[in-house]
């Protein structure tokens, strides 16, 4: 049997409120097992269905004795699957399976030193002393005749147990954080040692089953419909569909004339030139940059961009005879943020931004090979079907592109002066082997002029800010801690060489309370 994404083996992990959530997921899936978020109240039924090999229960911020607290079903205690409980999640597991909770004396943050007494089962391979990373208030404090502990720190007695008849195992500190230095090792021992997996979630099976599905979903006559934006996302989802139907795919790039230098080159030469996919690009640019002139406030240029998008794309999409499908790059993150999953509300939810996106009154169904997938899978999938290396790490870009970057009003100069300092840009963090170390690396024009001295002369030209910031899921972010000498190169050769800027700064604002882009 396998799961409705088509695993025959799976990793349930019962999200408490954890901060840490997606990362447990995908440290699983890092070491071969696909895993799913569930939320807290999840049955036996659906954990069953999804061919669970063991559960995980997260950490959270509550306490266990609070009125309220977040518990599982008493039924999942009995599926006699292997339990990992980490902090909150080991808490709940001892207090449902009989030991005492309480608040510590002294709290634990950040990096402990821990003793392993018991260095086999979940803690094979771990030394006798070790670090881990804690974030914890309460504490088991009396595990009573049914457990032994297996690890302690200098406050905490019990920071690892089992139990001694029952399959559960709980670790009050966080090893999907790389702060635990043995991390890795616990998960792979539970996994396979534990719960006796087998190791199938792999990028190639999964390319594979998606593939075989949409051969089965799409008739042979009927065509399926994908928007590429020139993003990773939108890309794998057209090179999976390719691989799966072929001429049957038709691509629609919409040319908005807000997109990144050479853009549109790339997204032509990757996919009509390499890989022949039928591509209709919509010259639009004329379009966009018209209804957007006079326009300065940031909403209405989404607004409008939104708008005259769909208008395009519908035209566009009208002109495919037997389509019946729209392709999206939907991920994995965004299933379980619109409460769509077995995760429910649990996890954080996201404001979408929603340009760039589709009505769903265009009438197609929706066929969304990504949505089993985290980022960075994503990534390994673009490499696997062969897409170009620079597309598949390409920084994201959103949907109203250079609009929101250019401050003020939007004009074909003002584009074209972005356009060339923003290249300049990716060209020094790409020479410094920077462009993979941050997530988001841009430059903004600022609405503003500033006072300078060229030559012998004084200037009054723009200012532009260059934003680069380092994430993992963008709902957070620090700015990069770019060296000051390439900080230095990248603002001489901007001055230099863009004529109208005179000066160039660096935004060192995280988020919150800043958002990444500046509108
Ligand atoms: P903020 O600026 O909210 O951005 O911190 C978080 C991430 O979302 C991208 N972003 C957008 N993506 N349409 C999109 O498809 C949009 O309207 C939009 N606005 C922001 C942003 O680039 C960052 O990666």
């Amino acid at each position: 049997m396998t799961t409705p994404s088509g695993q025959s083996e799976s990793i349930v992990i019962l999200d408490f409120g954890s901060q840490y959530a997606q990362l447990i997921a995908r440290r699983v899936r890092e070491n071969g097992v696909y895993s799913v978020l569930a939320r807290p109240e999840v049955t036996a039924d659906e954990v069953r269905q999804l061919n669970c090999k063991g559960l995980i229960f997260t950490g959270g911020p509550a306490s266990v004795y609070e009125d309220g607290a977040p518990r599982c079903l008493p039924e999942m205690l009995e599926l006699g699957v292997p339990i990992l409980g980490i902090c909150y999640g080991m808490q709940i597991a001892c207090q449902m399976l009989g030991a005492d909770v309480k608040p510590s004396a002294s709290r634990e943050y950040g990096r402990v030193s821990l003793s392993v007494g018991q260095p086999d089962g979940l803690l094979k391979n771990f030394p006798a002393d070790t670090t881990a990373w804690m974030s914890h208030g309460d504490q088991v404090k009396d595990l009573g005749d049914d457990f032994v502990p297996l690890a302690a720190t200098p406050s905490c007695p019990i920071a690892a147990v089992r139990h001694k008849t029952q399959p559960f195992y709980g670790v009050q500190f966080h090893p999907e954080v790389t702060h635990t230095p043995h991390g890795r090792e616990l998960f792979v021992n539970f996994l396979y040692d534990i719960c006796g997996c087998e190791g199938l979630w792999k990028m190639g099976s999964f390319i594979e089953s998606v593939v075989a599905g949409v051969r089965k979903t799409v008739g042979p006559d009927e065509r399926v419909i994908c928007g590429l934006s020139g993003g990773v996302d939108s890309s794998v989802v057209a090179a999976m569909l390719h691989e799966a139907i072929g001429d049957r795919l038709a691509c629609i790039f919409v040319d908005n004339g807000l997109l990144r230098m050479n853009e549109v080159q790339l997204v032509q030469s990757t996919f009509a030139d390499h890989f022949k996919i039928d591509l209709t690009t919509v010259p639009a640019a004329d379009k966009f940059i018209s209804r957007l002139a006079g326009v300065t406030d940031p909403q209405e240029k989404r607004r409008i961009i939104g708008h005259t998008f769909i208008e395009a794309f519908k035209d566009a999409a009208e002109h495919v005879p037997n389509a019946r499908f729209l392709a999206q790059g939907t991920l994995y993150p965004d299933v379980i943020e619109s409460g769509h999953s077995l995760a429910g509300q649990a996890a954080n939810i996201k404001l979408h931004h929603n340009v760039g996106g589709l009505p769903e009154e265009l009438g197609f169904e929706l066929i969304e090979p990504l949505r089993d997938l985290f980022k960075d899978e994503v990534r390994q999938v673009g490499e696997l079907l062969g897409l170009p290396e620079h597309l598949v790490w390409r920084h994201p870009f959103p949907g109203p592109g250079l609009a929101v970057r250019c401050l003020g009003e939007v004009t074909p100069d003002r584009l074209d002066l972005l356009r060339k300092c923003d290249n300049i840009l990716i060209e020094e963090i790409v020479a410094a082997d920077l462009y993979r170390k941050t997530a988001q690396t841009f430059v903004v024009l600022l609405p503003i002029r500033s006072v300078g001295v060229m030559g012998d002369g004084r200037t009054y030209e723009n200012v532009v800010a260059v934003r680069s910031v380092d994430t993992s899921d963008f709902m957070t972010a620090d700015w990069s801690r770019i060296p000051y000498d390439v900080l230095a190169t990248i603002s001489n050769r901007i001055i230099n060489e863009v004529k109208g800027v005179n000066r160039v700064v660096y935004d060192i604002s995280s988020k919150p309370p800043a958002t990444i882009e500046w509108e």
